[in-house]
């Protein structure tokens, strides 16, 4: 194999929170990328990516629907590794016309679709991204029970593709690793705030809401799409890993951040909620990963939204 072919990898959803930080990661360790985006030319999306260190010698930003399995053969062509990125995430608590259609096909026969393209194509690696969500869902959830009305229909969608990546591995034989973050936050290279992001404001603009103290674990973006390079880079990688770096709960975040930025209108109480189970990386920390502090990831999380005109 080519130096260059070992080197290039796929990062499907390229344009996203998590798949540019990624990109831009990638490029710095002197990998050739192949990105895809829904809409490339669409350029208020995506010229973020093409002004990151290395774009123009480096990344190729390809068009591919995660439900068009050609489209996704020919942006995995010649790469010896994928890191599937892309699936709905829509904002808390947005409302879900249809769920099976927003969320449950891409995300499920997305994963199939993707690993398929993967497996005729020869990929020697393919880094699942799922979710913590999905580690704390129900893993026994049966596939016929879709339609419930009651269910987190993100998490359950994540609960279901991570299933089928299992599943799809262990048929085929194809290496796969997943890794599952906790919440994501840190500065953005994306010009629109994602869902992730969305909880933060809010939490800034709280104003005269009342909201749940639920326990919100956080890892950074830039520590996030270090864990997937390095479960990509380690052969001994499998299975598994969870990227979690830090535990709060929403009103200790809260008072954090309002002993940093007073200015901002926080929310007016808290509701208690019942203990929820909380998440460790230690696997993830056994592969030589490591971490930077919350208060790190606050502040250049705040200075992005400040610059960006997102909290006036
Ligand atoms: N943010 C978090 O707190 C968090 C935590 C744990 C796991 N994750 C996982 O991390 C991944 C990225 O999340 P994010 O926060 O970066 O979200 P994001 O900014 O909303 O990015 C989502 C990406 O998925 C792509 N996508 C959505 N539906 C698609 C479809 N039908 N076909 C092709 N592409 C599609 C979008 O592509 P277009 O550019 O084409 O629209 C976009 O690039 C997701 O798998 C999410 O579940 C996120």
């Amino acid at each position: 194999m080519a130096d260059e072919e070992k080197r290039r990898v796929c990062v499907t959803g390229a344009g996203g929170y998590l798949g540019s930080w990624l990109v831009k990661l990638l490029l710095s360790k002197g990998y050739y990328v192949n990105g895809t985006a829904r809409n490339p030319g669409d350029e208020k999306k995506n010229a973020h990516l093409y002004k990151l260190d290395g774009a123009s010698e480096n990344l190729r930003l390809l068009k591919a629907d995660l439900l068009d399995q050609d489209s996704l053969r020919s942006a995995i062509r010649g790469c010896a590794g994928v890191f599937h990125v892309a699936s709905p995430l829509p904002p808390k608590h947005s409302k879900i016309e249809n769920p099976e259609k927003e969320l449950i096909e891409p995300a499920v026969n997305g994963t199939f679709n993707v690993l398929n393209a993967c497996l005729e194509e020869n990929v020697k690696r393919v880094i699942v991204v799922s979710s913590a969500t999905a580690v704390i869902m129900n893993p026994n959830w049966p596939k016929d029970h879709a339609n419930d009305e009651t269910c987190c229909w993100y998490a359950l969608s994540k609960t279901l593709a991570e299933r089928e990546a299992v599943e799809f591995g262990e048929r085929s034989g194809l290496d796969v690793v997943r890794v599952c973050p906790v919440m994501i936050l840190g500065p953005m290279l994306q010009p629109t705030v994602n869902a992730s992001g969305l909880l933060l404001i809010r939490l800034l603009k709280g104003g005269n809401e009342s909201i749940d103290d639920e326990l919100m674990e956080i890892v950074d973006v830039r520590d996030a799409v270090e864990s997937l390079v390095l479960a990509y880079e380690n052969p001994e990688a499998e299975g598994r890993y969870v990227s979690a770096s830090h535990m709060i709960k929403t009103q200790d975040l809260a008072e954090k951040l309002r002993t940093l930025y007073p200015q901002y209108s926080y929310p007016r109480s808290f509701n208690k909620v019942d203990e929820e189970p909380n998440s460790t990386s230690e696997k993830m920390q056994k592969l030589g990963w490591k971490f930077r502090t919350l208060d790190d990831t606050l502040i250049d999380s705040m200075e992005c939204y400040q610059e960006g005109g997102l909290l006036d």
